[in-house]
């Protein structure tokens, strides 16, 4: 059954839409299986620039079905509006929903509002995981059944009748009449998508499983509580798509060649020179510096963890990773990798020379055996090889490639 995972190795910002949007060419199903509207691809097509958020890189390909997955929550109004400025652009394919797939409700972005101590993207992601949780939450599904979506909303006004008051949702005859378009502009793309995507790997398809977040956002094995509410991980499409484990034939790991976070929480390698991180984030002039697709907001940056970096191929099982933006540390005279922690946590550091211009090299025997040495050590330490690396936003300057045959 030839699915490939596609997984952000760190915090999130890996650079996943590039890999994802490569083997989306070819690919007949493209699944989101966890996250929602928090999430942000960017994806360059030609000259054109694709941000998305719900959607999955599918859609800007003819063939595959694009599917968002059980293990989402959605956010209704902004997934048809999503969908409407794309649909403005390029025709998106078939749009997929599945019926188990979580809502996102006013009143969980209202709930969600500042980021509070996390630092969230403000997007209601977190109340809605919880409302799912506590058996609260509205279901993509029950969208489409008037009965079932009225005793659903009862139960939740029942069960938060002042956080549903806040936002106007006073009862439930209020609450219907909110969710009436949208339940009507829903509804067609709602279906049982696991079986469908179940169906598709037994006839042999080609099943992209699309990642959002990264690694250590993984809500059981991240840097809790700084983490989304979901599992970003390789764990989470067993769940989150409603697959078994014998769906996955190659999981891929995406590493940015340092690192970035947004929001709070531990980052062991952050870099706290000013007008370094400031080098390394870029001003924000081009869609590739570090500002949150999402948010808009300046990520926090440091230099590439190796430590965290293994353990990311630990908890995914990573067959390659991918390793991007080494372009960003052009220039640098010296670059320091964290290998390890010592007892107290702190990182162990190595360091490595810089390397110049990495513009239109052609090929992978003329890269400066700087940029060579600091792949290999990636390699060593964390075990997994390179398969694939960019040295500038130029397709040209891809090297390597991850291919469906591999599965
Ligand atoms: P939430 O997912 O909005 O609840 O935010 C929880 C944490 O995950 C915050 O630190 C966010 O900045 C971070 N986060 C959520 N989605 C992304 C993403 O797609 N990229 C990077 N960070 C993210």
């Amino acid at each position: 059954m030839p699915g490939i995972a596609v997984i952000g190795a760190q915090w999130g910002d890996e650079g996943k839409g590039k890999v994802v949007d490569a083997l989306a060419h070819d690919a007949d199903r493209v699944v989101r299986f966890s996250g929602g509207a928090n999430a942000g691809h960017t994806v360059v097509v030609g000259e054109e620039t694709f941000k998305l958020h719900h959607l999955p890189c599918g859609v800007l390909h003819d063939r595959p079905t694009s599917v968002l997955g059980a293990g989402m929550v959605i956010d209704p109004w902004t997934f048809l509006s999503e969908l409407d400025a794309f649909a403005e652009r390029r025709d998106p394919g078939t749009v997929r929903i599945a019926s188990e797939a979580h809502l996102v409700l006013p009143h969980h972005k209202r709930n969600d509002e500042g980021g509070g101590f996390v630092g969230t993207t403000g997007r209601g992601i977190g109340p809605a995981y919880s409302d799912k949780a506590r058996r609260l939450g509205l279901r993509a599904g029950d969208l489409a059944d008037e009965d079932r979506l009225r005793e659903r909303l009862e139960r939740l006004l029942a069960g938060k009748p002042n956080s549903t008051a806040r936002v106007g949702w006073t009862d439930v005859s209020v609450a219907m009449e909110a969710l009436e378009e949208v339940r009507a502009r829903i509804a067609p793309f709602v279906g049982d998508a696991g079986a469908e995507v179940r169906a598709a790997l037994a006839a042999g398809e080609r099943v992209l499983f699309e990642g959002g977040q990264g690694t250590m956002l993984d809500l059981g094995y991240g840097t809790y509580p700084y983490v989304t509410s979901s599992h970003p991980t390789v764990g989470g499409i067993l769940t989150g798509a409603g697959v078994s484990h014998k769906a996955l034939d190659t999981s891929i790991g995406v590493v940015k060649a340092f690192a970035t976070r947004v929001g709070h929480g531990p980052f062991p390698t952050e870099i706290d020179d000013p007008a370094l991180a400031t080098r390394l984030r870029g001003t924000g002039s081009n869609p590739w510096d570090e500002y949150g697709t999402t948010t808009g907001r300046a990520r926090r940056v440091g230099w590439l963890d190796l430590a965290q970096l293994r353990y990311a191929c630990e908890i995914n099982g990573f067959d390659g990773l991918v390793v991007t933006k080494l372009d960003v540390l052009s220039g640098m005279d010296r670059l320091k990798v964290c290998v390890a922690y010592d007892a107290s946590g702190a990182p162990v550091w190595t360091e490595l020379p810089g390397w110049g211009d990495l513009h239109g090299l052609g090929t992978r025997a003329a890269l400066p055996s700087a940029v060579t040495d600091y792949l290999d050590l990636i390699e060593e330490v964390a075990g997994v090889p390179v398969t694939m690396f960019s040295t500038s936003p130029d397709r040209a300057d891809t090297y390597g490639e991850v291919r469906w045959d591999r599965a």
